[in-house]
Formats: structure tokens, sequence, C-alpha cells
């Protein structure tokens, strides 16, 4: 055999399910059986603190959802609570917590983590998950905007670690993502909007009658006017589940990452607040910086980064932080996105409404101007 070589493609098939409903927790008992459908044994629940201190009756919910959906095939052994926010993305702490609680309760890759929460918990929670069994099934019940309109649809999971956002995850699909309109009528004002950025991020690249939408029921979506708010969240979601269905590359092995627009500034703000800046608010950040970067760059016209800033600032959102500066500081976190994409460094930045251009070099002296500009406007 020496000298043989073998050559195969590995194909595993799975499925993306996400189901939307009016109130998860009191009724969707489509939804939860659909869920749970498979399944078998135990089950344990990470509840978002900040969810549970708003909703009190979310352990005994999800008992009776568990029990109703997963007839008597399905258990839910345990619901534990898991600090919301950045704090249970420092280090792998939590996550293995998730990974120990399997353990502890009997969940097999049979049974399922149940993480109800932000986008922090379910990344937590979703990277525990991974790593126990080598993959327990992960119910993701996403209950921000910005997980509902965003993270919740994607296939990834990871916690921070050595100073740089997501160092440690995984690529896993969740078994299947359960949104929920009433749960968030409890988020904070800041945590609401946030998850705005992210859907004027992917009407810029992908959705021009979106971002038309956004831009014209700013102030309904800042007065959590749910009929304005809840089609942009929807939308969001189906561009962003989209880009992973159909983008032909799901676990971001190629170069491009177009749904990183933003991102690598984004990233690098958040972890020089020491995590304080939230995700939400830094992506508005770093595609207002982006924005003035590619028409630095004379890659963009004037007149879109003028609408994306006034967008952002109408809807309460920054375009601009303090952390922007000095640029090499700032500068560090591209070459950090570069090493953790790998190979050459891939930018994406807007040319117009709906097109994006992967961008190898990014000059010092336009990225001085474009944050300049950034801060005489702030
Ligand atoms: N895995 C991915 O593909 C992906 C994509 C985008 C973002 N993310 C990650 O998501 C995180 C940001 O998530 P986020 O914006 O959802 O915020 P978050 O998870 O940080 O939560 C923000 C705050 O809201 C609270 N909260 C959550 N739901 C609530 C509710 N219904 N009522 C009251 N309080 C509630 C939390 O306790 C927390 O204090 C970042 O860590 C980001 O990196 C991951
Ligand atoms: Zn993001």
């Amino acid at each position: 055999m020496d000298g043989a070589s073998w050559h195969s493609p590995l194909h595993v098939a799975m499925r993306h399910r996400v189901w939307w409903a009016e109130d998860l927790l009191h009724g969707a008992s489509e939804a939860w059986q659909d869920a749970l459908a498979g399944l078998e044994g135990s089950c344990v629940a990470f509840v978002d603190a900040g969810v549970a201190g708003a909703w009190p009756e979310v352990a005994e919910r999800l008992h009776a959802c568990v029990k109703t959906g997963g007839q008597d095939r399905v258990r839910l052994a345990a619901v534990e609570l898991m600090l919301g926010g950045e704090a249970c993305k420092l280090g792998v702490e939590q996550a293995e917590r998730v990974a120990r609680a399997c353990f502890d309760h009997g969940v097999s890759r049979r049974g399922a983590v149940i993480a109800v929460g932000g986008g922090a918990v379910l990344d937590a929670a979703g990277f525990g998950a991974a790593m126990a069994h080598r993959g327990v099934p992960l119910v993701r019940v996403p209950t921000t905007t910005l997980a509902q309109d965003d993270s919740a649809m994607g296939v990834k999971c990871g916690v921070n670690a050595f100073g740089q956002k997501n160092a440690l995850g995984a690529f896993a699909a969740p078994h299947v993502v359960l949104c929920c309109r009433r749960l968030l009528g409890s988020l904070a004002q800041e945590h609401w909007i946030g998850g705005f950025s992210e859907a004027v991020k992917i009407a810029l690249l992908r959705d021009p009658e979106l971002l038309e939408r956004i831009e014209c029921h700013a102030p309904a979506i800042v007065a959590r006017d749910m009929d304005a708010a809840w089609p942009v969240i929807q939308r969001s979601a189906w561009l962003h589940r989209e880009h992973i269905l159909h983008g032909g590359d799901p676990f971001e092995l190629g170069a491009g990452r177009p749904l990183d627009h933003g991102h690598w500034a984004a990233h690098r703000l958040e972890a020089l607040s020491g995590w304080k800046l939230f995700h939400g608010q830094a992506v508005a950040v770093g595609v207002s910086l982006d924005a003035c970067l590619a028409c630095e760059m004379g890659l963009l016209d004037g007149s879109v980064r003028d609408r994306v800033l006034r967008m952002f600032r109408a809807m309460g959102l920054p375009t601009f932080h303090p952390l922007l500066e000095p640029v090499d500081r700032l500068l560090e976190g591209l070459e950090q996105f570069r090493q953790h994409l790998g190979g050459a460094l891939a930018v994406p930045l807007l040319r117009r409404v709906g097109e994006c251009l992967d961008v190898a070099t990014i000059p010092p002296a336009a990225l001085a101007a474009a944050v300049r500009q950034l801060r005489q406007g702030s």
C-alpha cells in the first residue's frame, strides 16, 4: 500500500430548523414536539439569568414544555442558571460546566442541552454541548433581538480566551432554533436596539428593501413597535440563514466571510473595552467605520456612508467609540482577524448597497481618516 492515497468526499447531511412562536413558554406545543422529535432520555436546560430574572416561571414552564413536547421519551433533568452577557464567555468555565452537567444528569447524544438566552449564553452553552460526548444536540432558544436576527441562525459557538473574541469554539449546527416574540419584551433598551445593527449589516450586504424598511421604521423600532420590528428581525434571520445554507461555505473554510462585515473592528473594540462594550453596539461602530473606510479607499459613494451613519444615529446606536484611537492599537485587530481566518487578509467592504468586496490591505492613513471623520461627527 505504500504510496497509495485515498481521497473521497465526506458528506454529512444536516437539517436546519427554525420555529417562530408568539409565546414559546405558554403554548407552541407543535414547535416543542418537533424540537424534541428524535431525542430520548435526559436533557438539561441552561437559562440566562437575565431571562430568569424577568420571567420567574421559566424553569417551571420549561419542565411543562418538555413534558408535553417530549411525551414520555424525553425528561428535563435540571434547569440551571447562567450569568448572561459576555461574563459567561470569559474562558471555558461556563462551557465546561455545561459539559459536566451532561455527565451529571446522564445526557447522551440522543438527549439535548436546551440553551435559553442571549447570544452569549447560546455561545457558551453551545460550546459545552459541542464538547460533551463530542456533540450533544443543542436546542437554542434565543431571547434577544441579536440572537434571533443573527447569532442563533448560525452554526458556530465559542468563548473568549487569550484576550480575543471567540478564540475557542466549534462549528456545530443546532438541533433546532425556537424563537419567541414575547420573551423579547423584557429586554433592556440597549439590548433591544443593539440587535438591529446586525439587521442593518445584512441589509447593506444583501437587501436594499430591508435597508429602506429599517430606515422608514427606525422611530417605531426604537419605540419597540412589534409590527415594525418583528418583520425586520425575521428578514434579517432569514438572510443570515440563507447565507449559511446556500453561501457554499457554512463552516468557513474559504477566505471570504461577508457576514463579518464591520466585525474586525467590533471584536477589537469589545476586547479593548474589557468586554464591557456590547456586541450589537460594537457592530454599529464597526459597520460605520467600514463605511467611512470604504469611502476613503474610493470604493463607496459618500451618500451610502451618510445613510448608514444617519440610520444608526436615528436608532440611538453609536457610530464612534474612543477606543478606536490610537489607530495603531486598533490595527492589531486586523491582524487578529486575519489569523482567526488564516491565509491572506480579506476584509469585506461595501461597494454599494447589496455588494461587497474582499480587501486585502487597509492603508493606515485611510483608517486614521475614517476614525477622525467618525470622531468629528459624533
Ligand atoms: N455564534 C455566532 O454565530 C454569533 C453571532 C453573532 C453574535 N454572537 C455573540 O452573541 C453575543 C451577544 O449576544 P446578545 O446581543 O444576544 O447579548 P447577550 O447575550 O450579551 O445578552 C445581553 C443581556 O441581555 C440579557 N437578556 C437576554 N435575554 C433577555 C430577555 N429576554 N430579557 C431580559 N434580559 C435578557 C442577558 O442576561 C444579558 O445581560 C456576543 O458574545 C457575540 O459574540 C455569536
Ligand atoms: Zn455579530
